[in-house]
């Protein structure tokens, strides 16, 4: 068994090249809104630039590369952070960047890869996430891993004129069943 390798996946740190790739992901609407419910508003190099050299400082913050074992290209990031280590609970977000490798099953076996870390390498209790209710392929992803809706923050989202939920979803280390 590898920590951080999958069938596909290879979970590394992040490069100064990388830089490059995360700025075009953070043109992309789709994904910006997927991933914030801030106003959408493209990024620009200087501010991965800058993300990039705060790596180093980060605490209680295991930030990923999602790479292909195949190519080592890089297709996205996963991330467990506000880590209370006197509850053992922590915040997972996740995103395949590259647009054309959603869907593949890459998210899942990223997401199986952070679980058995933060369960059996951080020792965490409880793992939770947001999700907008208009994201259809993360709730479908995340309740096949066995997360549980939890909470629903009603009418959270005002989008294209319409309004959407958001709603909280968590996973024990009781209810987590590895493949
Ligand atoms: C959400 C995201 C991480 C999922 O990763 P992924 O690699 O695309 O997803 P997977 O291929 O592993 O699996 C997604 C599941 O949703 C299903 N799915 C795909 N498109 C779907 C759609 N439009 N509606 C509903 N379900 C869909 C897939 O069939 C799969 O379910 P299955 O395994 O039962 O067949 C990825 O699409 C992404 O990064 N999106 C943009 C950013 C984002 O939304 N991040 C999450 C914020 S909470």
């Amino acid at each position: 068994m590898n920590l951080f390798q999958s069938a596909h996946l290879h979970l590394t740190g992040f490069t100064a090249e990388d830089v490059e790739t995360i700025t075009r992901w953070y043109q992309d609407d789709e994904y910006l809104r997927a991933l914030s419910a801030t106003i959408a508003f493209p990024d620009t190099p200087l501010k991965w630039q800058k993300w990039y050299e705060s790596l180093p400082d980060l605490k209680d913050e295991y930030i990923f590369a999602i790479r292909l074992r195949a190519d080592q290209s890089l297709i996205g990031w996963i991330a467990l952070d506000g880590i209370l280590w006197n509850h053992g609970a922590a915040w997972l977000s996740i995103a395949v960047g590259e647009a054309h490798q959603r869907g593949q099953g890459y998210g899942y076996e990223a997401c199986e890869l952070i679980l058995r870390y933060a369960f059996h390498e951080l020792n965490l209790h409880r793992v939770q996430l947001t999700v907008f209710a208009n994201n259809h392929r993360a709730i479908r992803l995340y309740e096949r891993l066995g997360f549980v809706r939890e909470g629903v923050y009603r009418e959270y989202l005002h989008r294209d004129g319409q309004r959407f939920d958001m709603y909280l979803y968590g996973i024990l280390r009781s209810e987590w069943q590895p493949r």
